[in-house]
């Protein structure tokens, strides 16, 4: 039986290259993209077999929660959630003068995005028998040489790191897998042109949206490697 996956922010960068990569190893994909026109024409240039377009918002309750009705009504289960929709890599910005709308802007999209999404398609998982959840998380949210510097990003994620241990801990029952994972930096449009390639980044998320049923939870990795909180 083909696995089903859903991607949050899947039109492009990082988000694509997971859902190319799932769809390669015969996964049913829904790439989830704000704009459906975009998340299509993701799918229609990488042409392979199980990518489907679905819109998704994830600040956006019913946008979450109209997914969550399709996936139910076409598939019954969720295999997969892969939180990677992410947003301001705040370079510009420094702890000390810190502007808290932007602040609270990037927590709604970077911690409470993935949460709501964790809560939505709770039922969905519970119906698979290997359900897993990843959060793409980054080196900038270790707390262990937390700096100055992009303070709404690192403290966001940071913050997902923490949803992580939660989610993991309140999940075990239902041998739920949930984990944070760096990719490491990438040339996207987040990571900016000295980023390396992106194909090792989506498969250090595709490893976690892999895991044996015996494999780790609530753990922080980089390329199957566990990280330092
Ligand atoms: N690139 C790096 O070096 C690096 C390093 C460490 C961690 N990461 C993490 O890796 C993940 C992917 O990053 P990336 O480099 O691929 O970023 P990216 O190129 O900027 O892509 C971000 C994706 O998230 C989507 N998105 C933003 N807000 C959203 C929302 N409210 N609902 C749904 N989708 C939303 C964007 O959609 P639109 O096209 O509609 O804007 C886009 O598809 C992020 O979690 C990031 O923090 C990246």
């Amino acid at each position: 039986m083909r696995k089903i996956a859903l991607v949050t922010g899947a039109n492009r960068g990082i988000g694509k290259e997971v859902s190319r990569q799932l769809a390669e190893k015969g996964y049913i994909v829904y790439v989830g993209s704000r704009s459906l026109s975009k998340g299509q024409q993701a799918c229609d240039q990488l042409g392979l077999d199980g990518l489907i377009a679905a819109q998704l918002d994830v600040t956006d309750q019913e946008s979450v929660d109209a997914l969550v009705a399709r996936i139910k009504q076409e598939q019954g289960r969720l295999d997969v959630l892969i939180n990677n929709a992410a947003i301001n890599y705040d370079t510009w910005q420094r702890t000390l003068s810190a502007d808290l709308d932007n602040v609270k802007e990037t927590m709604e999209t970077n911690l409470y995005g993935p949460w709501r999404m964790a809560m939505a398609f709770l039922p969905l998982l519970k119906k698979s028998n290997h359900g897993r959840i990843v959060n793409v998380s980054s080196g900038s949210g270790t707390l262990n040489g937390m700096g100055a510097e992009t303070p709404a990003y690192g403290i966001s994620k940071a913050a997902l790191n923490a949803l992580t241990l939660k989610l993991a801990a309140a999940l075990l029952p239902n041998h739920i897998l949930v984990n944070a994972v760096c990719p490491g930096w990438i040339a996207t449009d987040m990571g900016g042109s000295g980023g390396g390639p992106i194909e090792p980044g989506g498969e250090s998320i595709v490893w976690a949206a892999m895991l044996p049923d015996d494999g780790p939870t609530g753990g922080f990795f980089r390329h199957g490697e566990r990280l330092d909180w």
